[in-house]
């Protein structure tokens, strides 16, 4: 008789394809599709409540929340160049890759989110 591993009791409740599990994964969520992300531009996105800012830049596609640190305008419309989001009110610089200001006024970084594409699709993990 072999032994085999102790039962799952991760038990999926076979709900209507529910994101991610408790188990420490990120639970991707389709945010938008390539094609609505502009050449180095920037769409705002909302996934859950969250406002949620998908850039893309020259070696890929981004993820970071849609508000800017310093006055809470969506950063989604601003100007992407290299790997800069820069926000149109005031010209805050934030790098896509990591949330941190790279320009004035803003101090504070904004989070960052992962990202996967599959096809044509753009996946954002908020957790
Ligand atoms: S609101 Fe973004 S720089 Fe001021």
């Amino acid at each position: 008789m072999t032994r085999r591993e102790t039962e799952s009791t991760s038990a999926a409740p076979g709900g209507p394809g529910g994101p991610g599990g408790p188990g420490g994964e990120p639970a991707f969520v389709l945010a938008c599709t390539l094609k609505d992300v502009p050449e180095d531009g920037a769409i705002g996105v909302e996934i859950e409540g969250t406002p949620v800012a998908i850039v893309r830049t020259s070696d890929g596609i981004y993820a970071l929340r849609d508000v800017c640190s310093h006055a809470e305008v969506p950063l989604s419309e601003g100007e992407v160049y290299d790997h800069t989001l820069e926000c149109w009110l005031h010209g805050s610089c934030f790098d896509v890759r990591s949330g941190q200001p790279t320009g004035p006024p803003a101090t504070e970084p904004v989070p960052t989110y992962p990202v996967k594409t599959e096809g044509d699709d753009v996946y954002v993990a908020l957790r």
